[in-house]
C-alpha cells in the first residue's frame, strides 16, 4: 500500500541511522523526499541510490538558511511540502553532571541544544509557509530521554525534554492550520555522535553491547531496528490516519514506561507456561 502517494517529505538527519530508514519507507510509501544532512556523502548516496525521488542538501541543521535551502529545494522539486521531519541530533554518551567538567559547560550545553532543539525551531520556522498552504505536518524525533532519566546524560536528556515542549507548543500555535506531532523511539543501533566541545564527535555509539543485554532492560526483550521504527513516521505523515492528531507523542520505545519496579524488567516472563 502507498500511503504517502504524491507527499512531499522533508527530512534532518536523513543520511545515516534512524532517518535513513525512514527515508527508504517514506520513499516505498510513495512519497518524494529532501533530505539535509552535514554529510555531503550520505546525500549524494541517497540521490543516487534513489534518483529523481530524493533531493539532498548539504548543510547543518543549525543554520537557518540551510533550513531554508532544503525546504526550497523540495518546493522546487516536488512543488510543495506536504511534512517536515525534524530528526537530527547527537547524544552525550551518558555523561554525569559530577563528570561534565565546569570550563566545558557552556559549549557543550550550547552544542547539544543548538542541534537538538534550536535546529528543530530552525526547520519549524523555514517550513512554516509551504506547510500552511499544504495543511501539512510537522513530525519530530523525541526519545525515551524525552520522558525518563538514563537514557542519556543530563545534557541529552533535557535537550529531548525541550522537544517535548516544542512539539506542544507549536501543535497549540499552528492549529488548525498545521499538525505537529513526534516519535519517541528507545534505543537504536545507529550512528549516533557525541558533541565536539567533548571530544566525543568520534565516539561509537554502543549499539551492538546495548542489543546484547537488550533483554535485561527493555520490557519487549530486544532493540527494535531501525526500520522497525519507521512505520511510527509514515502513520503521523498519513493524511489519512492523522487527521485527528495534533500534540500527540508516540512512545515507541520497546515499554519503558512499563517496566516496572523490580529487577526483571517483564510482568509476562514464564506467562506462555502457565497457560
Ligand atoms: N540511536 C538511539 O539510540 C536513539 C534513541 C532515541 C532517539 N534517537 C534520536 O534519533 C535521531 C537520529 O539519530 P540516529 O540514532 O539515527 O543517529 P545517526 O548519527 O545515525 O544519524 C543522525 C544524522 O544526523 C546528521 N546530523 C547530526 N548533526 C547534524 C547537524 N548539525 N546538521 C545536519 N545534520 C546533522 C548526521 O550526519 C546523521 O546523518 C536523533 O534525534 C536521536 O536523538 C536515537
Amino acid at each position: 500500500m502507498s500511503r504517502l502517494e504524491n507527499q512531499s517529505i522533508l527530512v534532518t538527519g536523513g543520511a545515516s541511522g534512524l532517518g535513513l530508514a525512514v527515508v527508504e519507507r517514506l520513499i516505498e510509501e510513495g512519497a518524494s523526499v529532501g533530505v539535509l544532512d552535514r554529510s555531503a556523502e550520505g546525500c549524494a548516496d541517497l540521490e543516487s541510490r534513489f534518483e529523481d525521488r530524493v533531493i539532498g542538501t548539504v548543510g547543518d541543521v543549525r543554520e537557518y538558511e540551510d533550513n531554508e535551502r532544503a525546504v526550497a529545494a523540495c518546493v522546487d522539486r516536488f512543488g510543495k511540502l506536504d511534512c517536515a521531519i525534524g530528526n537530527a541530533g547527537i547524544w552525550d554518551y551518558n555523561i554525569t553532571l559530577v563528570d561534565l567538567p565546569a570550563d566545558k559547560l557552556n559549549q557543550s550545553f550550547s552544542e547539544l541544544f543548538d542541534i537538538n532543539v534550536l535546529g528543530y525551531l530552525m526547520l519549524s520556522k523555514a517550513a512554516l509557509k509551504p506547510l500552511a498552504q499544504s495543511q501539512g505536518s510537522m513530525i519530530f524525533t523525541v526519545s525515551n530521554a524525552g520522558f525518563w532519566p538514563s537514557g542519556g546524560g543530563v545534557l541529552y536528556t533535557t535537550t529531548k525534554h525541550a522537544v517535548v515542549g516544542l512539539i506542544k507548543q507549536l501543535a497549540f500555535e499552528l492549529a488548525p492550520h498545521i499538525r505537529v506531532n513526534g516519535v519517541a523511539p528507545g534505543a537504536i543501533s545507529t550512528q549516533l555522535k557525541g558533541p565536539a566541545s567533548l571530544d566525543m564527535q568520534d565516539l561509537e555509539f554502543p549499539g551492538s553491547a546495548m542489543e546484547a543485554g537488550a533483554s535485561g532492560f527493555v520490557p519487549l526483550s530486544r532493540l527494535p531496528t531501525p526500520a522497525e521504527y519507521a512505520g511510527a513516521y509514515v502513520f503521523f505523515a498519513s493524511r489519512e490516519d492523522n487527521v485527528p492528531a495534533t500534540g500527540s507523542i508516540l512512545n515507541h520505545d520497546g515499554g519503558f514506561g512499563v517496566r516496572g519496579l523490580g529487577p526483571v524488567p517483564r510482568g509476562g516472563d514464564g506467562l506462555l507456561k502457565k497457560l
